[in-house]
This record gives structure tokens, sequence and C-alpha cells, in this order.
């Protein structure tokens, strides 16, 4: 396929959701047998895959908003200890199929569609998707990252789905909570392995809550409302949520059941949330870490950042009905992951990009849960990596026994690297640092796809 060029639409601007390695790229680049630094590590055959915004036919202003952005997926494919190629497509939707000369998408535009879909991207029942909240239905794409329909899981998805489905490793379904601006209701969703949704409960949130992430334990399912709402006076201004001092600040414990009579709400710092770590059960309480924004879209209404974004862990007893905060990290940081066979248990280690007032990235930190310490991996100078997703090592149960996988942009060549660094021996030189000929601007999501799943 040629490569699109779209330099004439890209107006750079002094919006900092605009500039610098924010800034979108202006084209669609295919290139194949990267250059590699190290070894990739050969049971690595899959693919890396990463969404985030990449505005196209729509004004690149002081008014751009980060999460409104076009979705452009990026992926790596690793073969036999090589990076076999690198791709970046735009995910079409109906606002930019006309620019990029594309037909419409197929498929379904259910309940109160919403277009862009920029914001995670993932394996559901072996297909890839790109996924986007608040009343956004997925894109399902190829394995070579052309968008190919709109999806509603085969009709089963009543309206639209989320950015951070969450995998179940003893079940193999996927948890859900979605929200859309027109319904006073949260979701909860249940997504199982063959691909088709069921709607497990409907939790009244008659005042619009933005609700981007959950977490489950054994038992419970963790409901985030933060204040952070559905603001009117925002519609037609790009992105309607905004802080609201008026609403509260709960966190939901929920019965996997559904069974809403079960469900117990707990008061929570004045703060907003965007993601989970993980959470799980303790005797009488209920454990989840987090990345705690002590404020969010109130002044700075472009994006996150205008105050610190910090790894806490809240523990809500259950007899006493109080909500406990510790401090888990003072660095500001952003993107948790972690080993994903321990979701919904206890687990000990956690991995986030470093994100200085929210969105000033650079190192990625490990982070030892249980007793506080911290290790960096620092890619050098003028490198900064947005989400570290983590890869276990076949057939291990050493719970960070495995790599962390990054895309790091390089300020000093422009353009970004995929690095592989040993889990277990974090702080050190990475296994492997493929050059990528483009830079990947910084976005949100992404995950590793090994080819047999
Ligand atoms: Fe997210």
């Amino acid at each position: 396929m040629p490569e699109l060029d779209l330099a004439s639409i890209h107006l750079p601007h002094a919006n900092p959701f605009l500039q610098g390695n924010f800034a979108p790229v202006v084209t669609e680049t295919t290139a194949f047998d990267l250059p590699v630094e190290g070894e990739i590590p050969q049971e690595l055959e899959g693919r890396l895959l990463r969404i985030g915004p990449n505005p196209l036919g729509m004004p690149q202003d002081e008014t751009y908003h980060w999460f409104m952005g076009t979705g452009m997926a990026h992926g790596v494919r690793l073969r036999g200890g090589k990076a076999e190629w690198y791709r970046n497509r735009f995910v079409v939707d109906d606002t930019t199929a006309g620019p990029l000369l594309r037909l419409p998408l197929p498929g379904p535009r259910n309940g109160r569609y919403k277009n862009t879909v920029n914001t995670n991207i993932l394996d559901i029942a072996g297909r890839t998707y790109a996924t986007v909240e608040a009343g956004g239905l997925p894109v399902e794409l190829t394995y070579t990252l052309e968008s190919s329909a709109r999806s509603d899981f085969d009709g089963t998805l009543q309206h639209g789905f989320v950015a951070h489905p969450k995998h179940d490793p003893e079940t193999g379904e996927l948890h859900a909570l979605s929200y859309q601006p027109d319904l006073k209701n949260l979701s909860y969703i249940v997504v199982g392995k063959d691909g088709r949704s069921r709607t497990i409960a409907e939790i009244a949130a008659p005042h619009g809550p933005m609700v981007h992430d959950m977490a489950f334990t054994a038992t419970k399912v963790i409901v985030l409302d933060l204040p952070v709402t559905f603001n009117m006076e925002e519609v037609g201004r790009g992105f309607p949520y905004t802080w609201n001092a008026k609403s509260p600040a709960r966190v939901g414990l929920l019965p996997r059941s559904g069974d809403l009579s079960g469900l117990r709400w707990f008061d929570a710092p004045a703060c907003f949330v965007f993601h989970i770590m993980n959470a799980f059960d303790q005797g009488d309480t209920v454990v989840l870490d987090v990345v705690r924004h002590s404020r969010t879209f109130d002044q700075e209404r472009r994006g996150p950042g205008e105050a610190a974004s910090q790894l806490v862990r809240w523990t809500i007893d259950l007899v006493s009905g109080f909500l406990q905060e510790l401090l888990l990290e003072e660095r500001g940081c952003e993107f948790p992951r972690f080993n994903d066979a321990f979701a919904g248990r206890p687990y000990r280690f956690g991995y986030t990009a470093s994100a200085e007032d929210g969105v000033r990235f650079g190192p990625s930190y490990k982070h030892d849960v249980r007793t506080g310490h911290t290790e960096t991996h620092d890619y050098g100078p003028g490198c900064a990596t947005l989400e570290p997703v983590f890869v276990s090592r076949q057939g291990s149960s050493v719970e960070d026994d495995g790599w962390i996988i990054s895309f790091v942009y390089d300020a000093t060549r422009n353009a970004s690297n995929v690095v592989i660094v040993d889990a277990q021996a974090f702080s050190e030189a990475p296994v492997a640092t493929i050059h990528l000929p483009v830079r990947v601007p910084f976005g949100f999501h992404g995950n590793w796809v090994p080819d047999t799943i």
C-alpha cells in the first residue's frame, strides 16, 4: 500500500497536547526487518500493539482535548528473535473515512454512538479490537491493523463498550463497567470466551460519573464513583467531563454475581483515578492499588496533568466501613500494569511509567507493593516510556519472571524504540532495543498479543 501523506491537514499549535511527541504523525508507515540492538527473546512470537490519539479532520487548536483525537493503532511483530515489521494505521471512523479515502466501516452503530475509537487495543476471543468508552463500539482490526468493521460482539452489546475490560485468568472472561452520557446507569458487563457479552447488572449513577477503569477480586467488582462528571456546558466544546466538587468520592463493592442488594459504598478521598493496578480480598478487607490524581479536568480541560498522580493503596475495612490510604510511591506515575495471571489475587509487583504532573513522562518503575521499594529503569537521555507491558516467560509461575516491553520515545532521534527489559533485572541494560523508523506519539494503552492464544 502506498504511504499516505496527510501533511497538509496537520496544523501545529501551542496546545501542549499537540506539541513534541504529543503531536500527531501524518503518515501511515510500514517497515520490515527492523534494526535491533541486543537479542529479542526467541519465545516472543506475536505483536506488541498500542493505540493513542492522532487527530485528523478535527480542529487542532487551543480547544483540542487529548482524549478526543482520532485513533491510531501501532504494532510491532516479533518472531524468531527478529522484529519483522512495524505498522501504524488510523482507526477508521465516520469522520476520517473520507479524508483517508476509505469507505465507512460496515457494522452497527448502537445506542448513543460515539465515533472516535482511540483508547485500548487488545485481543478478544482471537480477534483484534480497538476500544473506547462513553458510548463507542469497538472497531475490529485485521492482523496487520487495518480497520475492518464496527462490532457489537455479534449483537450482544447493547450500548457502547469500555477502554479497560479486565481479563480474569481463572475463568478466561473479561469484566467491564461501561458508562455513557445519556444513560443513568453503569453497566456491569462480562464478555465470555466466545467473544459475546452479557449484562450482569445496571448500577444507578444518575449524576453521570466518568468511570474509566474497574477491577475485580475473587468475590467483588470494584466500582469507582469519583468527582469527574458529565458537564452539559462542555458539550460541543470537546470533552464533556469536568471536575465536580459537589459529587461524591466513593468506592463501590458489588458481588460478582451482580446482586445489587449486596452493593456497598465506601467514602474515598476527593480525587480522580483513571487506573487501578490490581485489587484483591484480604480477610475482612478489600485492597486496591490505584494511581490517584489529586484533581483533574478542573483548570486544565484539554487533558490530565494539573496535579500529582501517585500510586497509593486503598484498604477498605468491611467491618468498620472505613477506607485507609497508604502512599506507595511519592514520584508521579501512570499507566499501571502487572502480571495479569495475578489479576484479582494478592500480588507483589506492579509497573508504571513515570509521569510527573500526570503527563511528563520518563523512566519506568517496578513497584514492590509489599515492601514499598521501587526500582527504576532509565531509558537514557531524552527517552520517555509510556505504559510498560509485562509479558510472562512461558510456563513460569514466578510473578516477575518475564519482560517489560514498551514503546519508548527517543527525542535525540525524534523516533521511537520498542525496548525489552528483563523484569527480574529491571534496572540493568535492556535485553533488546528495536529501532522504529518513526515516532509513536504519546498515547494511551496497548498489549502483547501472542500468535498462539
Ligand atoms: Fe486508561
